[in-house]
Order: structure tokens, then C-alpha cells, then sequence
């Protein structure tokens, strides 16, 4: 199949040449250590690809937020070694001071990080100057950072247009997975959607139900739903401030044909900690000085069978309170139910988004999805059905 990207498979002879390739190594570090390493093993693909071929491979990518100001909090160079190790190849460190040297003076097959493209202040604002700036170190680019497509910047964006552009294999690999999931899905599709809040998934639950055939709405934003149709949630987390909203949504996706699943039992419990004593209701019943935390098992079990029926499935949040036992119940056995679909072959499944892959590894399943995006907020505005600009420069 023709894709609307050129992809390595395009780039001919890279032997020597100079390959920018934007990575996302913002990874999460602590004392110095970096504590979950996914997104470097992302970039292992096209790195090793490209250094294979001879290519001489600088790596672009941002750290942190340091607004335009270097710092050693926010350099790059702390990465440069737990990377090496990912790799198991030697990387080098080019600072910006003195890059054009740094880069004239390597071979081909040799891989170096550039310093962190946020300490330019222009990186963010994509102004034409850093763009030619970062594009005079290269003869090629290369996009493999899905999870930073969704900014508008110099490294992401003005890059694209100012050197012959193509997508990496991670980037690649997750453009076919989401143009499977929402693009040209196989029906029926399910969506579930959870999390603490309706307010930050206001365009993605609106993008969705005419997109989908089924949505399932779980974890605190399906309180707000709840309590919109004159449900009494108790203490639950709720903004009872958007209920004109839910309704709203409710009334457009009865409009598309798309069936909103809201729980009818919930797991309730009087304080929010570690296994405290609960009580599996009716969402009629929930006492006043009570809180729903989790998604009861019939729901749970009757939207397992909604799974059985749909051929793909499309996934963003917990159904509950899930980092807190048991309130994890619902989730990981839905996400199980998914996994075992996936496995068996009737289930595209697509997952993505901070607090879901967390959720999904707690269930042990992490692997068995189809896909599991690593994007937190590009997948989120992907899911809103928003154009990504670091998408968009690659299409063109
Ligand atoms: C992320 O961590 O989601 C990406 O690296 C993007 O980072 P940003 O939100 O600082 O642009």
C-alpha cells in the first residue's frame, strides 16, 4: 500500500550522508538514573538502520521544558550514556557551541546526540533561523518522534520542510497502527476512554462517537456522566459543572449510532487508600459518604461481550482508581479481555496515552495489544481528531 509519508524504504543511498533524526529521549530520569527507558528503545530501529547503511546519524531531540535557557539540568548530555547502553553501540555528545566541527569530524556509521534543541529559545516558536540553524548540520531528516508531533517546532516541524523529509520506523510504525484504529478501521470499533476527568477529553469524547461504534466511558469521567443523568455519585469525583456538556455528547452520539456504555455497578468505598472496606452496588445505590472507584464486574463482564463483537478497539485511560488496589479489578481484567482478542486474532487493539500504559502493563499485557503508543499528549490530540503539524510536514 502506498503511504501518504516517505519512509526509509525512500531515502536511497545514505552512506556518509548526514541524517538528522529527530527522537523523543525525553525520558523520565531520577537521581541521575534514567527510570523508564521505552522511549530510547524506540529509536533503536532507525538508528541502527540508518548507521548499518553508513549514514552518519545525529540525533535531534528536546529534554524537559528549559524555556530557551541552557542549563545541566536539562542537557542531553546525562542521556548519553544509559542510550549507549540501549544501543550497545558508542554515541557521541555534540554540544552546540562548536557543532559544526563536531559534526565535520565524524564518519560514516558513527551515531551522535545533539544538545538538548530547546536551549534555542526559536525551537518552540519554529522560527525559520533555528530551522537553518539545525538543517545546515544535516543532508536528511528523519522523524521518528510520534510523542512530539503534535508541536509545531523547529526540530519537528520547519525541519520537514527545509531538508528532504521522511518518517522513522517507530514513526512509521505508528502512523500504519493509528490509520488502523481511526482511519480506515474494521467496524464494528470500540472506544474506551477513561480517567479522573470529562474536562481533559472534551474534544476526544466529541471526536469519537462519530467515529465509533461503541464508547465506553469509564474511571472519574464516567461519574460526571453519571450524575448528568440524575444519578446521585455520593463523594465521588465528579464535575457536576458539565453536565449540559455530557448531555450534549450523549445526544450526539445517539445521533451517529453510537452506543455510550456507562457503568451500572460500581465498586463504592468511604476512603480513598489501599484496600479499604468496599461495597459492589447499583449506581442507584451509592450512599451519600461514599465514592465510586472502580467499574463493577457485571458491567465489567457485559462489556467484555461488547469487545467480543467489535474488530477494533481503540483505548485511552483507566476505568478506575487503578495505582490504588483493588480498584484496579475493572481495568486489567477489560484490558485482558482485549489482550486474549488481540491474541486470538479478532481484535485490532490500540492503546496509547501516560496513565493507560501504566494501566495496561499492570495487567500484564502490555505486549499483547496490537499496538501501545507511547505519545501522551500527541496521542490524545490525535484522538481528537487533530491534525499533528509534525505529521502534517511529512505528508505534504
Ligand atoms: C512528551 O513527553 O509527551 C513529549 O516528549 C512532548 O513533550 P512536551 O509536552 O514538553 O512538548
Amino acid at each position: 500500500m502506498t503511504k501518504p509519508f516517505k519512509t526509509l524504504d525512500d531515502i536511497g543511498e545514505v552512506a556518509g550522508r548526514r541524517v538528522l533524526v529527530r527522537e523523543d529521549l525525553n525520558v523520565p530520569m531520577a537521581d541521575g538514573r534514567v527510570t523508564d527507558d521505552t522511549r530510547l528503545r524506540a529509536t533503536l530501529a532507525t538508528v541502527t538502520e540508518l548507521a548499518d547503511k553508513g549514514a552518519i546519524v545525529l540525533v535531534l531531540a528536546h529534554f524537559g521544558r528549559p524555556k530557551g535557557q541552557p542549563s545541566a539540568e536539562f542537557s542531553l548530555e546525562q542521556i548519553v550514556a544509559p542510550y549507549a547502553d540501549v544501543l550497545g553501540r558508542p554515541v557521541r555528545f555534540i554540544d552546540w557551541e562548536g557543532a559544526e566541527g563536531a559534526v565535520a569530524a565524524l564518519s560514516a556509521g558513527d551515531i551522535a546526540v545533539l544538545e538538548n534543541t530547546r536551549f534555542f529559545g526559536g525551537e518552540e516558536k519554529n522560527d525559520p533561523a533555528v530551522v537553518a540553524r539545525f538543517a545546515a548540520l544535516g543532508d536528511l531528516y528523519v522523524n521518528d518522534a510520534f510523542s512530539a508531533a503534535h508541536r509545531a517546532h523547529a526540530s519537528t516541524e520547519g525541519l520537514a520542510r527545509a531538508l528532504p523529509a521522511f518518517a522513522g520506523r517507530a514513526m512509521e510504525a505508528e502512523l500504519d497502527a493509528l490509520e488502523k484504529a481511526l482511519g480506515k478501521p474494521e467496524h464494528p470499533v470500540a472506544a474506551v476512554v477513561g480517567g479522573a476527568k470529562v474536562s481533559t477529553k472534551l474534544d476526544v469524547l466529541k471526536h469519537l462517537v462519530g467515529k465509533v461504534d461503541h464508547l465506553i466511558i469509564g474511571g472519574g469521567m464516567a461519574n460526571t456522566f453519571l450524575a448528568a443523568r440524575g444519578v446521585d455519585v455520593g463523594k465521588s469525583l465528579c464535575e457536576h459543572d458539565l453536565a449540559s456538556v455530557a448531555d450534549e455528547i450523549m445526544a450526539a452520539a445517539d445521533a451517529a449510532r453510537c452506543t455510550v456504555h456507562l457503568p451500572y455497578d460500581v465498586v463504592v468505598a468511604k476512603e480513598f487508600r489501599a484496600d479499604p472496606p468496599t461495597r459492589t452496588v447499583n449506581v442507584h445505590e451509592v450512599a451519600a459518604d461514599e465514592m465510586i472507584l472502580d467499574v463493577g464486574p457485571a458491567a465489567v463482564e457485559s462489556l467484555a461481550d461488547v469487545l467480543k463483537n467489535c474488530r477494533t478497539l481503540v483505548w485511552n485511560g483507566p476505568m478506575g482508581a487503578f495505582e490504588t488496589p483493588p480498584f484496579d479489578t475493572a481495568t486489567v481484567a477489560l484490558a485482558r479481555t482485549a489482550a486474549a482478542l488481540t491474541q486470538d486474532g479478532s481484535l485490532v487493539s490500540v492503546a496509547g496515552g501516560g496513565d493507560t500504559v501504566a494501566a495496561l502493563n499492570q495487567a500484564g499485557v502490555g505486549d499483547q495489544f496490537t499496538f501501545v503508543s507511547t505519545a501522551g499528549g500527541a496521542f490524545l490530540e490525535w484522538m481528537e481528531g487533530r491534525e499533528l503539524p509534525g505529521v502534517a510536514a511529512l505528508t505534504r
